[in-house]
């Protein structure tokens, strides 16, 4: 199958995983309406095209939280990854180190930080939740500083978990769960040997190390259901601010007010996300939340943004939307889902061409240039 974007790599990755994985990476809260609108409102996004501005050869590298990358991506936390290729957050890791960007490791990894870290000279990000056991908060932060990991992204917008409709369809969960996936395992070879064969253990690769015994995908759904703390407050988290030195990053923003209390509470950063459309569906998509809250606390502490984001021109748009930088969740998992490392390596090339194509275009010679005058204002209007 010939590879040229995100939406391939999708179609590869369809074909390959068995559904149940599929429909988890793919799928998002209730009726899937801001999931739609997350690539809609994004793509919608007119760039304003401008010619003859001498342009010359484009950088699109810069840095974030004292941090150089290759270009202004970080790969997002995502939970099981080593379940859609063998081993997959080392792979992701190894991609992402080799094109000069950070891979963030969820919580909910296969791999566990150790595992990760180990691999890689680039230190990577760790991404915790807010869980009713502090004891393995606390566990997980201190296995990440040990590893030599600075950055923490903290994910505040999973007090409770959406109701993912597909899950339950697709034998992710629901009725018969364990031997619908079995049956389609089986289905899927290709998979069931380098991942469901080869790919052991399928642990919670932190939870295990935290519990000492192994746990399972059916403690995922179970260990995810108990385990997110609702009554939680910014008061709560002051002690893992005050305990963790490097750099915090708070992941979920959506509004404006939100934003404001980052800053008062000290963040370095924050992640304009609305978890790619898996959380409260009917929300805001990040694209449209964006401008209101750069208005608010742009300068006060840095700006990652993600969920829609598919290729190298939504980098730009949501830079020119008032993001320093972003996330990318699907599309990188669809690609790592189809064709390992290699196909990270190249989807971020493919990012970094278009990326290239859209400032030459727009007039932007660097990411700093890259503003909202990249953007037709009046399309939106019309
Ligand atoms: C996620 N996301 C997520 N976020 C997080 O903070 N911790 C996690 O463990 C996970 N797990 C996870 C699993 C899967 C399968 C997906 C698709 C997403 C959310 C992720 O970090 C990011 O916010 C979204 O994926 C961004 O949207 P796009 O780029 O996928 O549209
Ligand atoms: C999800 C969790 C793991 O989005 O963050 O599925």
């Amino acid at each position: 199958m010939i590879i040229s974007s995100s939406t391939d790599y999708r179609e590869a990755a369809r074909r390959r995983l068995p559904p149940f994985l599929f429909h988890y990476i793919d799928g998002g809260a209730n009726a899937e309406r801001t999931l739609g609108k997350n690539v809609e409102d994004l793509s919608d996004l007119a760039l304003r095209q401008r010619v003859l501005k001498s342009v010359g050869s484009v950088d699109i590298s810069t840095s974030f939280f004292d941090e150089k990358v290759s270009m202004p991506v970080a790969l997002a936390p995502v939970g099981l990854t080593g379940m859609y290729a063998r081993r997959g957050e080392v792979q992701a890791a190894r991609a992402a180190a080799k094109k000069g960007i950070p891979l963030t490791l969820s919580t909910v990894s296969v791999c566990p930080i150790e595992e990760v870290q180990a691999a890689v000279d680039r230190p990577i990000w760790f991404q915790l939740y807010v869980l009713r056991d502090r004891g393995f908060m606390k566990n997980a932060l201190e296995r990440a500083w040990a590893a030599g990991i600075r950055k923490l992204v903290f994910t505040v917008d999973m007090p409770v978990p959406g109701s993912r409709y597909r899950d339950a369809h697709s034998g992710m969960s629901g009725p018969n769960a364990p031997l619908r996936r079995m049956i389609q395992a089986v289905m899927h070879p290709t998979w069931a040997f380098d991942v469901g064969l080869f790919g052991r253990p399928h642990d919670l690769g932190n939870v295990s190390a935290y519990r000492q015994q192994k746990t399972n995908l059916a403690d995922y759904v179970g260990w995810l259901g108990q385990n997110f703390d609702p009554s939680i407050g910014w008061q709560d988290l002051e002690w893992i601010r005050d305990f963790w030195k490097g750099p915090m990053i708070i992941k979920g923003i959506l509004d404006p007010d939100d934003a404001r209390d980052a800053v008062r509470f000290g963040a370095d950063g924050i992640v304009v996300s609305n978890h790619g459309g898996r959380q409260l569906d009917g929300v805001l998509s990040s694209a449209k939340a964006l401008p209101a809250i750069a208005d608010a606390v742009k300068g006060d502490l840095t700006i990652l943004a993600d969920s829609g984001i598919r290729s190298g021109l939504d980098v730009v748009r949501m830079l020119a939307q008032g993001a320093d930088g972003v996330m990318i969740g699907r599309a990188f998992v669809y690609a790592l889902a189809a064709a390992g490392a290699a196909g990270v390596e190249n989807l971020l090339d493919l990012f970094a061409k278009e990326m290239q194509v859209a400032m030459t275009l727009t007039g932007a010679r660097s990411i700093a240039e890259i503003s909202a005058d990249s953007l037709v204002k009046a399309v939106a209007a019309a």
